[in-house]
């Protein structure tokens, strides 16, 4: 039965780049979430103009990040998949959700306060009220669980304290989301500095992977991992860089890491490293060549696109047309 299925809402920047450490924490995730949810995925392209963007950029990046999405498995026949401008009801919610949002609370998110440092010149009204937009997107699809990395929490639990307030306020409305944390297991960790996570933003290009490197590319990029010097693969947590490679040869092989450890015993880090960046490049080269027909066919991403947004666009105005309602907003007769 499919409208008994729990609903899902994750969204993601449109970033064009998105690193091993995105495919392996998140978009994996999603893929494999998409049989047993009513998923809706979202390209948050209004959260990105919270920062300065080059207009023509943020249009291919869109256009791209969804095509990676499909590329890696993401079903839009399964799904509904969109872009988050497309379907106007989110900035309208969101501005209903800013006036039950206390100042106080927003003042309080901790990436707001990090964000300000990092843009100083620019700490804009969009930038303070970013997770009213976070709470629409979740809160108009009635999601039971919101898949999203630890730096997300803070803002899926203000979306439950505006859920529960509205719902305190008026009547039952929102279905109080939960958040869904990836497994630490799955975080990936920069190939430089193994004690701080892989990120598409790190301005060292051997740090990450992106999902569309060459494969020349992907096997430079381990061979020049930081490791140590004890020169065994064993698993060990406080053994950053050797873990770290571990991992992520465990995720392209479904090794565990027990057989990892037989495999590579008495094995060279050299090796070692080439054959973890060969696993990474075959696993990536099926995606690539899907995602390369992909952007190269606007016609159906423009399809998909609008199927998604159509799709969305019905349960986010019953949502919406219900809180117009409640709030007092006198009913629109054309
Ligand atoms: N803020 C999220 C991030 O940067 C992206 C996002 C926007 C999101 N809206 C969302 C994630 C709703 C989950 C649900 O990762």
């Amino acid at each position: 039965m499919e409208d008994k299925k729990k609903v899902i809402f994750s969204g993601a920047q449109p970033s064009g780049k998105l690193s091993i450490g995105n495919y392996i924490g998140a978009l994996k995730n999603w893929v494999d979430l998409q049989n047993d949810y009513d998923c809706y995925y979202c390209v948050v392209d209004m959260h990105a103009i919270t920062v300065r963007q080059e207009p023509a950029e943020l249009r291919r990046r869109t256009l791209e990040t969804l095509a990676i999405y499909m590329a890696c498995g993401i079903d839009p026949e399964k799904v509904t998949l969109f872009v988050q401008s497309h379907v106007p009801a989110h900035a309208e919610l969101s501005w209903v959700l800013g006036c039950y949002t206390m100042f106080g609370e927003l003042s309080r998110m901790t990436q707001f306060k990090e964000k300000s440092r990092k843009y100083e010149n620019n700490i804009n009204a969009g930038l303070f009220t970013y997770p009213v937009l976070m709470a629409a997107d979740i809160l108009l699809y009635n999601a039971d669980l919101v898949p999203v990395g630890v730096d997300q929490t803070q803002h899926i639990e203000l979306a439950r304290n505006i859920a529960q307030r509205f719902n305190q306020v008026y009547s039952p409305t929102f279905v109080v989301p939960e958040g869904y944390v990836t497994k630490a297991g799955a975080k990936i960790m920069s190939l430089q500095d193994p004690e701080k996570k892989m990120s598409k933003s790190d301005p060292n290009p051997n740090a990450n992977v992106n999902i569309l490197d060459s494969r020349d590319d992907i096997i430079r990029k381990f061979k020049r991992a930081v490791t140590d010097s004890e020169a065994c693969i064993k698993y060990d947590p406080a053994r950053p860089g050797i873990a770290n490679l571990m991992s992520i040869y465990s995720v392209f092989t479904g090794k565990s890491f027990e057989e990892i450890e037989r495999e590579f015993d008495g094995v060279g880090y050299g090796d070692f490293k080439l054959a973890v960046g060969e696993a990474c490049a075959d696993t990536l080269a099926p995606i690539q060549e899907r995602f390369n027909q992909l952007i190269a066919d606007k016609d159906y991403l423009d399809s998909v696109m609008k199927n998604g947004a159509e799709k969305a666009a019905r349960t986010a105005y019953r949502t919406l047309s219900k809180v117009y309602k409640k709030v007092g907003f006198l009913p629109y007769v054309r």
